[in-house]
């Protein structure tokens, strides 16, 4: 399997970029919603404590994969797809990624709001980006929490597309992300 993306399938570091990254915002996705229905305890606190972590490494790692993004050629979709289909496609891929940026910095400045600076995995601690406020807490918490629903809806999306590719359409769209 080639390193770059060519015209007509995903390499391997696009690849493994995508299939991570998923797994690990499903995750985060299953973990903030069921951290947030638990009674304080040290559980509660040890999955918060976790939560932030690797929502933080979803910040670093889209960086470096838009980066890989912008420097790569992108494989076009097949010409027997229409327009409107493609161009929506796109959109959707761009939300994601919007997304991928949009929830751990709307968590930065929960945690920020609540006079805490987010540790990465104990290699070092981020600055706080805003001082601390109750108010601005909650509007920062409403805000993660109704992205979080967005994604979630965008994500059936591009998961209800990408199997109806591969079982109805039967064409290799699912096929040329896979490894
Ligand atoms: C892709 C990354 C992330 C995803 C998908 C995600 C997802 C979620 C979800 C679904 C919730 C539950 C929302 C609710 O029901 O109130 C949540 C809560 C929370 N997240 Fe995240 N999160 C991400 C990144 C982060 C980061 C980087 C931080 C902090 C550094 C963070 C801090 C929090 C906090 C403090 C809460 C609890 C808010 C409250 O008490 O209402 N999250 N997250
Ligand atoms: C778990 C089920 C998933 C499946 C079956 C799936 C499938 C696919 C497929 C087939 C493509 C290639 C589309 C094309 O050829 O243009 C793709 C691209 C993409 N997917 Fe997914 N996906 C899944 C989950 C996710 C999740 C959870 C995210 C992010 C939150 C995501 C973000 C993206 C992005 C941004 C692209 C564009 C290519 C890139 O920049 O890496 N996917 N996906």
């Amino acid at each position: 399997m080639r390193i770059k993306n060519t015209n007509d399938r995903y390499g391997i570091v696009a690849v493994t970029f995508h299939w991570l990254m998923a797994l690990l915002v499903i995750g985060l996705l299953c973990v903030g919603l069921y951290m947030t229905s638990l009674k304080i305890s040290a559980q509660k606190l040890q999955l918060y404590g976790w939560h932030k972590e690797f929502g933080l490494l979803v910040l670093f790692l889209v960086i470096i994969r838009l980066s890989w993004r912008f420097i790569n050629i992108n494989p076009t979709l097949p010409s027997s797809i229409p327009a409107w289909q493609r161009f929506i496609a796109h959109a959707v891929q761009w939300a994601l990624l919007g997304f991928m940026i949009a929830m751990p910095i709307t968590g930065w400045l929960v945690t920020s709001a609540a006079g805490l600076a987010p540790s990465f995995f104990g290699l070092f601690v981020l600055p706080t980006l805003v001082a601390p406020d109750d108010h601005l807490r909650h509007v920062f918490a409403d805000m993660h929490e109704w992205i979080a629903y967005g994604l979630i809806a965008t994500i059936c999306a591009h998961v209800g597309a990408a199997l109806k590719h591969h079982f109805i359409d039967k064409d290799d769209v699912l096929r040329r992300m896979l490894p």
